[in-house]
């Protein structure tokens, strides 16, 4: 079986959710190796075939951890995962498109191959006491997770990426 590595960062646990609906999604046709992106290593990219990379956006920006992620394994990569099949996930409050594109650029340095457009789920958290709050997300929002997964998975699966 193909190998996906669903790399991932949750603050309050959104993102999580999602991480996890992606796996259950991908279980059957593929390999699961889900990974906060505080513990993610190069190799952890290396040994797979394809990669969900998930997280919040945070002030219009890739969260931090996520960033961190990237600013460690950026140049001990380049020119090593080129063509690699890749999805993003982004849980958002009321937007999520600039993290979706700031993580486009970086995958796009590393010359990294999108199979599916960004998925965004926001869970209209707008007070900051309602944006700390853990979350919940809704069955539709986990369905179309799974089914990112479930693509993603079948895709690397039957070799079409
Ligand atoms: C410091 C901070 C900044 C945030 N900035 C944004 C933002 O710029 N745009 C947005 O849509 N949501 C923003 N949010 C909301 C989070 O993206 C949202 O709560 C999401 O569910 C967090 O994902 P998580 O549950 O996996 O941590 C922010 C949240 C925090 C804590």
């Amino acid at each position: 079986m193909p190998r996906l590595l669903i790399l991932y960062h949750s603050q309050t646990g959104g993102t999580e959710a999602m991480a996890s609906a992606a796996a259950e999604g991908a279980a059957s046709d593929a390999e699961i190796v889900l990974r906060p992106a505080a513990d993610a290593q190069p190799d952890d990219l290396l040994d797979a075939d394809g990669v969900i990379f998930a997280c919040p956006e945070n002030l219009a920006a890739v969260s931090g951890v996520m960033k961190a992620f990237f600013d460690r394994a950026y140049y001990p990569l380049l020119g090593r995962v080129e063509g690699r099949p890749y999805a993003m996930m982004i849980c958002a409050g009321s937007d999520g498109e600039n993290a979706a594109r700031q993580m486009a650029r970086i995958l796009l340095g590393w010359r990294m191959k999108p199979v599916a457009d960004p998925l965004i789920i926001c869970t209209k958290a707008q007070t900051p006491e309602a944006i700390l709050a853990p979350k919940q997300l809704t069955p539709d929002a986990l369905a179309r997770c799974q089914a990112l997964g479930a693509t993603m998975a079948a895709g690397l699966a039957l070799g079409i990426f």
